[in-house]
């Protein structure tokens, strides 16, 4: 399959050569399709160029308008004709399954689509303008296609910054050019409710300003909401005009948008306009609807029928993640509500209005997607998991029959570095390079039986730190077309070195665009001590632990060996090559097997504040011959304090002396939390 590619990539250049002003850019296809095979010679669009298509009319003018690039040379017609562009809606393609499949026979005289919908149809559209790298000339070739997943989704959050309607639009825009075909907006959260609902005018008045326009100033600060319009008021949200319109331009480039409406938690904003929806009917106190109190399921019922009404997707996101949950033991209508229902604990009691949602959406014909902690005390019955704490839950809907959509924080989460770190603007997460995001597999540690259950995958780009337009593309490409490709072609066809070219290429195409994605072309990469292994002496030797300060199974990476099994960690503490110690810092003995000259004992650590991963306060580095009379060496001192990002220190010493054992020990600072060091280096 490659090497055919391979091979349609110097025939494209070719046919441009031969007939195309535009002879610079070779925009080669991504998502990859699954069969093509390249034939000779190239198909020209000229003025007059027919154009036919059969479909309903309202798919009619929106394939149409998708080969806009051609409008001044493209004629409409009503049968097929040789030397034009024939694109027909049939019953049955062969070999194609799914309905947005398509096939393309490009030859010297003609262009032949086919698919069984107008979605087909359309996807096919986006395959020729690639195919055409913005000239007239489209090499002659043979392409069967269709998609792995029926669910190509990203999510925008659009309350801890909030991005007006044009910005979504264009991003739409994007999103259809790489065949995706669900957009996901996080409408609400605790820094601005983003949705006008006729019911609830304070939601949009009052719960959608806040100040300042910086979501960490304003989080980390008095987290006040502010009256629409009043001096420094930041936010904004969308009118029900709007999302009509949004919603109809998505539909036109076959993407359905979905929206997430948060429940019980991340709902300060609602809880602050409509204090009688929480516990204790207090403002700015909670962040979890009152889940005994009846008026919570009136207020969800009515915000939902009007989403509902401007919405067509089949699926409404209802939130369900992080509830904290803090009030209800302590609330008098939570705890009535529990002994009615027999409810033997908080998560059962979220999982009842899950469960009484579900029931509402359903009514209406409508589908509810959750993040997995719907899981948690029992999944409603027909819910759909969007598994986002790793794979586990998607792993666990899927085992109970339902759907799942793959958006595991490690792969899917647009908010991390996409490079070293003190190269990038400041970042949420770890070090997740597009080859990080590539490398991922929806259905890996699926039965087969239950493959199916797997709906599809999803980039998520959260935004608490991602105040701009030009940031938030900036995250979202070129990492967006890795999820692209996952979403729709063959994973057996997966080789990053081959993608990486033709992700370099798509970004150039979206830069040309105007999209202010990053510059993968000059990528850092990844952290240099982590790049090869190291040699030293203590690689040779043992390692003990003393009891009292282990390392954290959930962070032990390479085991008992870890400190000196000659492997450094990356950019990142979750890439299994970092130890991480929670208890009581780190105190190791290295038995070097016999005395030894050693000149420099060292370790990196990290920090990073907001996941509580810190420097240690004070290091000591003490030898001994017979490994009960230690000398010490070394006392490193180090005045811990907070900052953003992430910062990496060498602990060390350096000088002359002998031994056979090298005690290394690490104390926490008063912010106490993790410590992570990735090998203790001995020469
Ligand atoms: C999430 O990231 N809280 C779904």
């Amino acid at each position: 399959m490659k090497n055919l590619f391979f091979g349609l990539i110097s025939l494209l250049l070719l046919c441009a050569c031969a007939h195309d002003t535009n002879t610079e850019r070779s925009h080669s296809l991504l998502p990859i399709p699954q069969e093509i095979q390249a034939t000779k010679g190239c198909f020209t669009i000229r003025k007059g160029t027919k154009l036919y298509i059969k479909a309903p009319n309202e798919d009619k003018s929106a394939i149409t308008n998708a080969l806009a690039l051609w409008k001044e040379l493209l004629e409409p017609a009503d049968e097929k004709v040789t030397g034009g562009i024939a694109m027909e809606i049939c019953d049955k393609v062969e070999c194609i399954s799914s309905p947005e499949g398509y096939t393309i026979n490009v030859t010297k005289e003609r262009i032949d689509v086919k698919a069984t919908s107008a979605a087909g149809l359309f996807y096919a559209t986006q395959t020729l303008l690639q195919l055409a790298d913005g000239g007239n000339a489209i090499p002659a070739c043979t392409i069967t296609d269709e998609p792995q997943f029926a669910y190509r989704g990203l999510m925008l959050d659009v309350s801890r910054h909030f991005f007006g309607k044009e910005f979504i639009k264009k991003q739409i825009d994007a999103m259809a050019h790489f065949k995706m075909n669900r957009l996901h907006l996080h409408l609400t959260d605790a820094a601005g409710w983003r949705i006008e609902i006729k019911k609830y005018p304070r939601l949009t008045e009052f719960a959608a300003w806040r100040s300042p326009a910086i979501w960490k100033d304003w989080w980390f600060g008095d987290r006040k909401y502010v009256e629409e319009g009043s001096e420094g008021a930041y936010g904004g949200y969308y009118t029900q005009e709007d999302i009509k319109e949004l919603v109809a331009y998505a539909a036109e480039r076959y993407i359905t948008i979905i929206p997430e409406i948060e429940m019980p938690a991340h709902s300060e904003e609602v809880l602050t306009a409509y204090p009688e929806l929480s516990c204790t009917h207090e403002p700015y106190k909670q962040a979890d609807f009152c889940v005994g109190n009846e008026k919570t399921y009136e207020f969800l019922e009515n915000v939902l029928t009007e989403v509902i009404e401007l919405f067509p997707s089949k699926y409404i996101h209802i939130g369900g993640d992080e509830a904290g949950k803090a009030s209800w033991p302590h609330c008098p209508l939570c705890q009535k509500r529990m002994k009615e229902e027999n409810l033997k604990d908080v998560n059962e009691l979220q999982s009842y209005l899950i469960h009484r949602i579900e029931k509402f959406v359903n009514s209406k014909d409508r589908q509810i997607i959750g993040w997995d902690e719907i899981l948690d005390g029992g999944l409603a019955p027909n819910a759909t998991v969007m598994s986002w704490r790793g794979t586990e839950g998607g792993i666990a809907a899927v085992e109970s029959g339902h759907k799942a959509i793959m958006t595991p924080g490690g792969y899917c989460y647009l908010d991390s570095y996409q490079d070293a770190p003190h190269t990038q603007p400041m970042a949420f997460g770890p070090y997740m390079p597009l080859e990080k995001v590539y490398s991922y597999d929806p259905r890996a540690e699926i039965d087969s039986t239950k493959a199916h259950l797997i709906y599809g995958i999803q980039g998520n780009l959260w935004v608490e730190y991602i105040p701009t337009e030009e940031l938030v593309e900036y995250m979202i490409y070129p990492r967006i077309l890795a999820i692209a490709e996952i979403g729709w072609s063959n994973p057996s066809d997966r080789d990053y070195a081959e993608f990486k070219e033709r992700a370099i290429k798509a970004t150039d195409y979206l830069r040309g665009k105007g999209y202010n994605a990053f510059d993968l072309a000059n990528e850092f990469g990844q952290r240099k001590e982590a790049q090869n292994p190291v040699e030293h002496l203590a690689t040779s030797g043992s390692i003990t632990y003393a009891e009292n300060a282990p390392y954290s199974d959930g962070y032990k990476a390479g085991g008992e060996r870890a400190l000196i099994d000659g492997v450094c960690g990356g950019w990142t503490y979750t890439d299994k090559k970092w130890q991480g110690f929670i208890k009581n810092g780190i105190d190791v003995t290295i038995d070097l097997g016999e005395e030894r000259e050693i000149t420099s004992v060292a370790a990196d650590f990290m920090q990073m504040c907001i996941p509580d991963v810190w420097f240690p306060a004070k290091v000591t580095i003490s030898l001994s011959n017979d490994g009960e009379n230690y000398k010490e060496i070394a006392e490193i001192n180090h005045t811990v304090v907070r900052d953003e990002g992430l910062s990496f220190k060498n602990y060390g010493w350096s000088g002359n002396e002998k031994g056979r054992y090298v005690r290394y020990r690490a104390e926490c600072g008063p912010q106490r939390g993790w410590l992570f060091t990735d090998e203790i280096i001995v020469r």
